[in-house]
């Protein structure tokens, strides 16, 4: 998917050199790294946002705008929620099928089916974001996203600013509506920006420990526990281990 991945921004030092990596169809990889280290930058190249400086990216084999435009539908959630303030739940939800020229009626459709995927009922989807707690704002953020029936989930800290309980019970519906989607047989290829490596050890296949100045993902792990995981898993001593030990390795990539 990456190779050799550089990025400089005009007249700025260099943020990514050199990157390497792969990610599988429908596999959820989750990149822990320092603060400035480029996870959102990579992000946003994967996402065809910005064009790499040096190197190549490739999604599906072909270029990332391309790819985004023809074979693999993305979306992109945000840290913040990102809400239009004047619409809807249900209107901010529609807002991406919209703009893709949509007709009404299929978009009122997608809704109302993404609505119970992430805990939204039609009585929520009439109020406007101002009058939703930041947990509700991040689903309906995630229902956005959603309801485009992506490919490819990219998402960076969308649950950086809530409480543990509700970031927990996020992880857990996101990696059930994963596991829907595999038995689908539409599964999601999903990378995941935090900064919490309970979180990223909770729900990644794999996870990319990267390093700064310039980043670059120095090592990549393996997260042992079959999917789909469940809360039990996080009361078990292999799970406290096994993040305790990718802590030490954070720490120690970025101490390199
Ligand atoms: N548009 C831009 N122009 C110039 N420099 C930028 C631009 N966007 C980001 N940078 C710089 O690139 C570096 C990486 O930024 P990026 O946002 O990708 O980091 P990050 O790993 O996502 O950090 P955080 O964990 O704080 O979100 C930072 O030093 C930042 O200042
Ligand atoms: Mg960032």
């Amino acid at each position: 998917m990456g190779r050799g991945v550089g990025l400089r921004f005009a007249g700025g030092a260099e943020v990514l050199a050199d990157t390497h990596f792969e990610v599988a169809q429908g596999e959820f990889v989750s990149l822990l790294g320092p603060s400035g280290c480029g996870k959102s930058t990579l992000l946003r190249i994967i996402a065809g946002l910005i064009p790499a400086t040096s190197g190549e990216v490739t999604v599906g084999g072909i270029e990332p705008a391309l790819s985004r435009q023809t074979y693999h539908p993305l979306a992109f959630v945000f840290q913040d929620p990102t809400l239009l303030p004047w619409r809807t739940v249900r209107d901010n939800i529609r807002l991406p099928l919209e703009l893709q020229g949509v007709p009404y009626a299929a978009q009122m459709a997608a809704v109302e089916a993404s609505l119970p995927l992430i805990g939204l009922t039609s009585e929520d989807a009439r109020k406007r974001p101002r009058s939703l707690s930041g947990g509700m704002r991040m689903r309906v953020s995630l229902a956005r996203a959603l309801v485009t029936d992506p490919q490819i989930l990219l998402m960076d800290e969308p649950f950086a600013a809530l409480d543990d309980v509700l970031r927990q019970q996020l992880n857990e519906e996101l990696v059930e509506l994963r596991a829907n989607k595999l038995r689908e047989n539409k599964p999601w290829t999903c990378l995941f920006v935090t900064h919490n490596v309970a979180e990223a050890a909770f729900m990644a296949d794999r996870i990319f420990l990267m390093r700064a100045k310039p980043g670059s993902i120095a090592e990549t792990i393996e997260v042992p526990f079959p999917q789909p995981r469940t809360a039990e898993l996080r009361e078990s001593v292999e799970y406290a281990r096994f993040v305790g030990q990718v802590s030490r390795r954070l720490r120690e990539v970025m101490a390199r």
